[in-house]
């Protein structure tokens, strides 16, 4: 039987696939550096803001003053949900992990967007700003309705770190903290096509809407090998005896040959900025909440890693030292992965927003390794 793809080239992690051009990001892995839209992601992170870094992703500049005041404002005008969604929030089981929680929502706001299926870049942005502002809005409430408390609805004064750490908390964030928050947003923004944006793209490219685009990312980075990993950083910390128990724990990891959270990366082979930026950050914030044990254990997990697989270009990745700086936050671990949404949605909705300017189904093909034939025949 003829097989078109006999003559095809397997690539099962599409490792070696370049799937179209992107102005968006760009890595390097060998060399450890990440740049939105050329911008060096250190420079980003000590001046800029997650607003202003959004719409560097989504228009390939940063904007001036007054630009930046108006995206803002149209990102502050979506924060508050419709009634409808509140009742749903309420409504949702409080054990429910909450990346489902937020996809069900933001598949929710499709059904409250009477122009989600027009299809134009002024549209789809629309849709990406209801989907941005909205995140923070459900996963800090979700959390206070899950703890028996009162929802906080936003203030559309805040920026978006604030606002999350407003509602959350339901008081006026630190300064420092607060900033913290908006640094982590501007480093976990955009990061190429990685396996959620590369879910994003295969949803848009069927011309489907934004909505549905961005509920397959979310479904994506639950996964514990993408953005579940910082979650699953915190658990394994928090199951290690202590200091003296480390090398043990990480030794016998990897003699069974079981990875450990937080490290390893497809494209980087040098160590992640992001991790490298994470790590100060973790250190400084473990200091200040007395988490300092947290964040000496972590850094025993990674020498000891070093030591055993940093030739093999395993070093610490953005889940690693994300995992103490926000748990030195305080926020709940099952909360990790859905700030790492929350931050994601503006890579996501950029590359998806790039893609339908040059669109093309995504469509790959497998081998066919099974019969052919065979006869239909159920057995009595
Ligand atoms: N711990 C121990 N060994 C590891 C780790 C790790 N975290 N990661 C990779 N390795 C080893 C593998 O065992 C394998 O060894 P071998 O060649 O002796 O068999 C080798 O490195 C290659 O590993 P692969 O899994 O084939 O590499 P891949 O490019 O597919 O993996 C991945 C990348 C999935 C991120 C992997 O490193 C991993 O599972 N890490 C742990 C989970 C994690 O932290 N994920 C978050 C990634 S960042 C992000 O998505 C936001």
């Amino acid at each position: 039987m003829a097989d078109a793809t006999a003559t095809m080239t397997m690539d099962k992690g599409l490792d070696h696939t370049i799937i179209g051009e992107s102005t968006k990001s760009f890595i390097d892995g060998q060399k450890g550096v990440l740049e939105y839209v050329g911008i060096d992601i250190d420079s980003l992170a000590r001046e800029s803001t997650f607003e202003e870094t959004t719409f560097l992703l989504w228009n390939d500049r940063l904007p001036d003053a007054d630009e930046l005041d108006a995206f803002t404002n149209r990102i502050r005008s979506q924060y508050d949900l419709p009634d409808g969604m509140w009742d749903a929030l309420r409504g949702l089981p409080h054990d429910a992990p909450p990346m489902h929680v937020l996809q069900t929502m933001v598949a929710m706001l499709a059904a409250y967007d009477a122009d989600c299926d027009v299809q134009s870049r002024e549209a789809e942005e629309s849709k990406a700003i209801r989907i941005l502002a909205a995140t923070p809005t459900i996963i800090a409430n979700f959390d206070r309705l899950r703890r028996g408390l009162d929802i906080v609805r936003p203030s559309a004064d805040d920026t978006m770190a604030e606002s999350f750490l407003r509602m959350l908390n339901d008081e006026t964030p630190g300064t420092a903290t607060a900033r913290a928050l908006d640094v982590c947003l501007i480093l976990h923004a955009d990061h190429g096509i990685n396996a959620s944006t590369f879910a994003t793209m295969v949803a848009i490219g069927t011309e489907s809407d934004m909505y549905s685009a961005i509920t397959a990312a979310i479904g994506t980075l639950r996964g514990p090998l993408h953005g579940g990993a910082n979650e699953r950083v915190m658990r394994m910390l928090q199951g290690i005896d202590g200091l003296d128990a480390i090398e043990d724990f990480v030794l016998g990891r990897l003699s069974r040959k079981e990875k450990v959270p937080g490290f390893g990366h497809r494209v980087y082979k040098a160590i992640d900025p992001r991790a490298t930026y994470l790590k100060t950050f973790a250190e400084s914030i473990a200091t200040e909440t007395s988490n300092l044990e947290l964040f000496k254990m972590s850094r025993k997990i990674e020498e000891i890693m070093e030591s055993q697989v940093g030739a093999k270009g395993i070093h610490p990745n953005v889940d690693f030292y994300s995992a103490t700086t926000y748990f030195s936050m305080g926020l709940a671990i099952d909360l990790f992965t859905p700030l790492f949404a929350m931050s994601r949605n503006a890579g996501w909705a950029a590359h998806a927003m790039e893609r339908l300017e040059d669109n093309r189904l995504i469509r790959p093909r497998c081998q066919y390794t099974g019969p052919h034939g065979v006869e239909y025949r159920v057995d009595a």
